[in-house]
């Protein structure tokens, strides 16, 4: 059997940090509610004007190539999970194959919010394991400020800009892309979503007075949802696979509310040092997170770990993923 093992990482945030001091000048807010009640310290905002989603993933690919020693040119396909993609069309990977000069590549976009890694990673891997292609660049990305509302204290506290992308490529060995679980409930979509600029209701200036061009999130509402199909999902994933919570080394959890990933760390039975954070530096940047813990983490990660990625967001959406890591991240890594 082929299996899809990931075998480079790359990533990137923006230069720019606001943090919750800063964020207290703006917006009626300070550093206890957001750090007690999100676990926030800091997020990174893409200044840079004339850059945008693609460019972030630039970086990030061309780290994940030179990683690897191969070139744009090697690349058969690029999928990227994201819902702030540069244009509404084309495609962010369409962008990104021209700029890297991935000439052999064809890909698309795909939203699910925050568990658009996810449903990228488990799309991606089903090329590889059917044998079609060789390397699959998939990616999590977002650039969340540009659809927040920075009078919005419910929205601006908890969002950022960042992503990753890892290597996708086939391996006859137990590693890989073993097992996912993806799930959606369309009934969701009220609680957590950006009302114009779609075909529902198409961008005028009205829509812009009202401010409909923004993310608006129910908080609570999507807190106890999350809270319970994280965990729930995640437990599933390791009993459908006979998993221990001894068996697993890493639960990568979305990093939205460092009180959501605690409640799945508990559920399947794991210690919090097992779990994977960085939530105080980067904040939620959505289809992002998965990649960028995997990005800042990689050095700790050893051929064979079990590793558990899990999200909840937008849509609804949500899933689990397990992956047993394929290299010795120690020789990477920052
Ligand atoms: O990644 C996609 C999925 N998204 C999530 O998983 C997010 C899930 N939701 C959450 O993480 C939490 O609901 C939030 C962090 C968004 C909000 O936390 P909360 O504990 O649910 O707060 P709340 O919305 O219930 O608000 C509590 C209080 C309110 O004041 P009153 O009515 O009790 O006086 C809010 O007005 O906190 C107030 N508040 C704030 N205060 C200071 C809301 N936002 C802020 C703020 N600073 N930024």
């Amino acid at each position: 059997m082929i299996r899809a093992a990931i075998t480079a990482v790359g990533g990137h945030v923006p230069d720019f940090i606001l943090d919750n001091e800063g964020l207290s000048k703006m917006v009626d807010t300070n550093d206890e509610w957001i750090t007690t009640r999100t676990g926030i310290k800091e997020r990174r905002i893409l200044k840079v004007p004339g850059k945008a989603t693609s460019d972030m993933m630039v970086i990030a690919i061309e780290e994940l190539l030179k990683k690897r020693g191969i070139t744009a040119m090697d690349l058969d396909m690029i999928i990227v999970g994201t819902i702030t993609g540069d244009y509404v069309f084309p495609s962010t990977s369409n962008v990104i194959c021209d700029k890297i000069g991935a000439k052999n590549a064809w890909g698309y976009d795909l939203s699910a919010a925050c568990s658009g890694f996810l449903y990228a990673l488990a799309t991606g891997s089903q090329f590889i394991e059917t044998g079609r292609y060789k390397k699959v660049v998939v990616v999590g990305v977002d650039m969340m400020s540009s659809i927040i509302n920075y009078e919005d204290r419910a929205t601006c506290v908890i969002f950022g800009d960042g992503g990753g992308a890892v290597l996708l490529e086939p391996t006859e060995e137990d590693l890989g892309v073993k097992d996912f679980i993806l799930r959606a409930d369309g009934a969701g979509r009220n609680y957590l979503y950006q009302a114009a600029g779609g075909s529902l209701m198409p961008p005028t200036h009205e829509t812009v007075e009202k401010k409909l061009h923004y993310v608006h999130q129910e908080g609570q509402t999507v807190f106890k949802h999350a809270v319970v199909n994280m965990a729930e999902v995640s437990a599933e994933i390791m009993e459908k696979n006979n998993l221990s919570s001894s068996d697993i080394t890493w639960l990568l959890p979305h990093q939205a509310n460092k009180r959501i990933c605690e409640a799945t760390a508990n559920r399947m039975g794991l210690s919090l040092d097992k779990m994977l954070m960085n939530i105080e530096r980067y904040g939620n940047t959505t289809s992002g997170t998965i990649p960028l813990l995997l990005w800042d983490y990689e050095k700790l990660f050893k051929k064979g770990d079990n590793i558990i990625i899990s999200a909840f967001g937008g849509g609804f959406t949500w899933g689990s993923i397990w992956v047993k890591w394929a290299y010795d991240g120690s020789q990477y890594g920052k």
